[in-house]
C-alpha cells in the first residue's frame, strides 16, 4: 500500500493519477474535505492534517511507502516533522519526499532542506526528489495576465531556469515508489533545457494566438504586485528570493536524472505549451 499525501495538490494529484493507471494500491490524503470531494471515483481517500497527529495515525495503517508533499509555506519543515514523528512510531516505512532544487541557496528550498535533515536523522529509509521550478507554474501563476494583458511579470531578469514538467516529476515518483533500489538517493529533477522568461514568452506566443511578453519588474515593485494579489508576506519574500536565485543563473543546471530514471528525455517546454495551449488562449482576444 502506497500513501500519497497532498493528493489534492498539483503534484500529488498527478502522482495519484499515474499510480492508479499502473494498478498500484493507493491511499490518498487530503487536508481539506473540499479537495477530497474532487478525488477520482474509487480512490481510497482520507483526511490528514499534519498539525493533527490523530489524523495521521489511521492513515498510516497498512502502508509500506509514502509520498510526502508539504505546503510551500513557512511551516513546511515543522509540519513535515510532525508527520515523520508519527511515521517513525508506526514502523519502518520508505518516505519519498517531494523537496526542491536549491539546498540552502534560497528560502523555499532551505525549508525543504530542514525537512530532509530531519528525515535523514529519523533513521527511516528515504528518497528525496528535488525538482526545479514547475512548467505548470506558468499556468497556475501567470495564465491570468497572459490571457488578460498578453503579459506575465517577474523579477528574474535574464536568469534561465531548467523548468520541469509536473507529469515527469510524477512519473519519477511512481517509479521510485513502486521499485526498490532508491533508498538513500536524492534526485535533482530538471527539464532538458534552461530558458529565460523572454524565450518562454516567445514559446507561449506560438500557441496563444498573439505576442506574449515578459515584463521584468524591479524586485520591490514585483513584491508590491504579488502582495496586492493576496500573497502572504512570508511567501512574497520567499518568492522574491527565488527570483534573485533565478536571476543569478543558479537554477539553470540541467541534470540527467529524469532521463536516467524514465529511460526517455524529459518533456520539453514546446510540448508543455502545446498540451496546455488552452490555458494561454483567450476567447475574447481571439474573437477581436
Ligand atoms: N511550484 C514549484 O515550482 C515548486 C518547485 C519545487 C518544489 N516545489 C514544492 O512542491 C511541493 C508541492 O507543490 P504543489 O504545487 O503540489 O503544492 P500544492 O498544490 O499547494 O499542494 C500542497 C498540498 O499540501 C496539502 N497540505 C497543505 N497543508 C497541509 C497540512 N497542514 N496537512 C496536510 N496536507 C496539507 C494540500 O492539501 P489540500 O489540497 O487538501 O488543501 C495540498 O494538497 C511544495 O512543497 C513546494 O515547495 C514547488
Amino acid at each position: 500500500m502506497i500513501l500519497i499525501t497532498g493528493a489534492g495538490g498539483n503534484v500529488g494529484r498527478e502522482v495519484v493519477k499515474q499510480a492508479l493507471t499502473l494498478g498500484l494500491t493507493v491511499r490518498a490524503t487530503f487536508q481539506s474535505p473540499g479537495a477530497a470531494a474532487k478525488a477520482p471515483a474509487g480512490l481510497e481517500g482520507v483526511i490528514v492534517d499534519y498539525a493533527k497527529p490523530e489524523t495521521i495515525r489511521s492513515a498510516l495503517h497498512g502502508v509500506d511507502r509514502i509520498f510526502l508533499v508539504g505546503p510551500a509555506s513557512r511551516d513546511l519543515s515543522a509540519l513535515e516533522a510532525r508527520f515523520i514523528k508519527e511515521v517513525r512510531a508506526a514502523g519502518r516505512k520508505h518516505v519519498v519526499k517531494l523537496s526542491a532544487l536549491g539546498g540552502r541557496e534560497s528560502i523555499f528550498p532551505s525549508g525543504h532542506r530542514d525537512s530532509e535533515e530531519n528525515i535523514e536523522d529519523s533513521g527511516l529509509p528515504y528518497t528525496f526528489l528535488r525538482p526545479n521550478g514547475f512548467m505548470q507554474n506558468l499556468v497556475n501563476y501567470h495564465a491570468g495576465t497572459i490571457r488578460s494583458q498578453n503579459t506575465f511579470y517577474g523579477c528574474q531578469g535574464n536568469g534561465a531556469v531548467s523548468l520541469v514538467d509536473i507529469r515527469d516529476i510524477a512519473t519519477v515518483a511512481v517509479i521510485v515508489l513502486a521499485a526498490t533500489g532508491h533508498e538513500g538517493k536524492s534526485y535533482t529533477l530538471t527539464g532538458g533545457e534552461a530558458l529565460t522568461n523572454g524565450r518562454i514568452a516567445e514559446k507561449i506566443s506560438q500557441v496563444a494566438g498573439c505576442k506574449i511578453s515578459y515584463v521584468d519588474l524591479p524586485p520591490a515593485d514585483f513584491k508590491k504586485a504579488i502582495l496586492s494579489a493576496g500573497t502572504p508576506e512570508w511567501s512574497a519574500e520567499a518568492m522574491l528570493d527565488l527570483h534573485r536565485f533565478y536571476r543569478g543563473g543558479k537554477a539553470s543546471r540541467v541534470t540527467d536524472d529524469v532521463e536516467r530514471l524514465l529511460g526517455r528525455k524529459p518533456i520539453t517546454f514546446d510540448q508543455f505549451v502545446r498540451d496546455y495551449a488552452f490555458a494561454f488562449r483567450d476567447e475574447k482576444r481571439e474573437a477581436s
